[in-house]
Parts: structure tokens; C-alpha cells; sequence
């Protein structure tokens, strides 16, 4: 399994950002993971030229249509980016999305031949209640199309509470989230679940990235206020070649 770093810009980035995507690509060229960049709409088709595999942050699910200011898969794929995020917790919240979105989101990215990104992440109040396993396990039944496979999926555990914040969950609560995301990976998708790759998401950043790439189930990061800096994404990339 080939591990993934993904940063996630959000609504963050214009041109004057480019350097920053530029100095990454040169530094890992040659890297032993695969990195990408999911920049704003705006600029995709500026961070393809890098060279550094770029991503959308969303997609509509149908293909083309009356939709004002909603962006396809195609649209996405014709930038030049090869993935897409899709059910950020952002997306969930802000836009209301609800699983059965983010599973037609996804077909969509396929269809396109996107990799998909597929975030799940519980709130704070339900990680106090006991309730994360549930939550994540209600998620995955809901939004993600039974065709998934590891070429063309990608799971992301986000969990809320740590996005931003500068929390995160112990190491032990990583491990066994992401033990329990691979168990019912395997039991859906057999091979293909076990070969998928699982990234945790919140709060990542130089000072812990390698502490949470040594668990057992985490083969990357999806990565947000860190990746907007190549001085500061750029030892997280490093960190997860040097992983086990
Ligand atoms: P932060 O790394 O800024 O916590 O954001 C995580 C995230 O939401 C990435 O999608």
C-alpha cells in the first residue's frame, strides 16, 4: 500500500500562494508517498502546473447542468487534478450534507476518474458520549458506494473536535478508531477494504505527524492549516516516508 498526505487548503489560497506549492513539488520530486495538494477551484488548474498531484475540495454529483456556482467532477479532472475530497465535515455542516450526497458525490468523482477522499469524523458531543464508533460506522454504511475499491478510495477520519482546534485524540483512541474503520473495511469490501488506505485528519503538524504515522491503520494524513505552508507541510511529508 502506497501511503497518501493530502493537505486541504480550504477557502484559503490566490496566486501569491503558488510559491508555496512550487517549493514543495521541488522538495519531493522524488517522494516515496504520494502528496497532494486539494486547493481551492480557483486556482487548480495553477497548481496542476507544479507538477504536485492537486485535488478538488468537493464536486457536484451530477456531471453538467443549472447549477450556479457548483463545480463537476469533470470540471475537477479537467484542471489536471487527479482527486477529490468528498463529505468534509465542513461540507456536512455548512451545506448540510447528508450521507446519501456524499455517496452520489463520490460515483460522481469516479465517473470522472477522481480518487476519492471520503471524510467521516464525529462531533465532540458524541465523542463524549461513547458514540464515535457508532457515528463512523453509520457514515460508512451511508456514503460509501459499494463499487469502492482501493484504487479509487480513499478514507479519511476527521474527527471534528480535533479539526483546527489544536486537539487531537491520544494515539491509543487513533489506533482504535482506525482499527475498527479497517475491520469494517474488511468485513464490507474483503482485499480491496483491507488494501484502502486510511488517513486521520485534525490537528496535524510537524511536532505529532510521527507519532500518529507510527500507529498500526494510519497510512497517511489529510492535513489543513499545516499544509498551507510548504515550511510546515513539508516535514509531514517527510515524516510519513520515514514511517514504517
Ligand atoms: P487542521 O489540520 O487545520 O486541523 O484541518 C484538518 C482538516 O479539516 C483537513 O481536512
Amino acid at each position: 500500500m502506497r501511503k497518501l498526505i493530502a493537505g486541504n487548503w480550504k477557502m484559503n489560497g490566490t496566486k501569491a500562494d503558488l510559491p508555496q506549492l512550487h517549493a514543495l513539488a521541488e522538495s519531493h520530486k522524488d517522494a516515496t508517498v504520494d502528496v497532494v495538494i486539494s486547493g481551492p477551484a480557483t486556482l487548480l488548474s495553477r497548481m496542476a502546473e507544479t507538477g504536485l498531484a492537486i485535488g478538488g475540495q468537493d464536486c457536484h454529483p451530477s456531471t453538467s447542468g443549472a447549477h450556479t456556482g457548483d463545480i463537476s467532477a469533470d470540471m475537477i479532472k479537467d484542471t489536471g487534478a487527479d482527486y477529490v475530497i468528498v463529505g468534509h465535515s465542513e461540507r456536512r455542516t455548512d451545506h448540510t450534507e447528508d450521507d446519501a450526497l456524499i455517496s452520489s458525490k463520490t460515483v460522481a468523482g469516479w465517473n470522472a476518474d477522481l480518487h476519492v477522499i471520503l471524510c467521516i469524523g464525529e462531533t465532540e458531543a458524541q465523542y463524549r458520549d461513547g458514540e464515535t464508533l457508532n457515528v463512523l460506522l453509520a457514515q460508512m454504511d451511508h456514503s460509501i458506494p459499494n463499487a469502492a475499491t482501493a484504487a479509487n478510495t480513499t478514507i479519511a477520519y476527521e474527527p471534528i473536535w480535533a479539526i483546527g482546534t489544536g486537539l487531537t485524540p491520544t494515539p491509543q483512541e487513533i489506533a482504535d478508531v482506525h482499527a475498527a474503520l479497517r475491520a469494517y473495511l474488511v468485513d464490507r469490501f474483503g482485499g480491496e477494504g483491507a488494501a484502502m488506505r486510511l488517513l486521520y485528519g485534525g490537528s496535524v503538524k510537524a511536532s505529532n505527524a510521527a507519532d500518529i504515522f507510527a500507529l498500526d491503520n494510519v497510512n497517511g494524513a489529510l492535513v489543513g492549516g499545516a499544509s498551507l505552508k510548504a515550511a510546515d507541510f513539508s516535514p509531514i511529508v517527510t515524516a510519513l516516508e520515514q514511517s514504517a
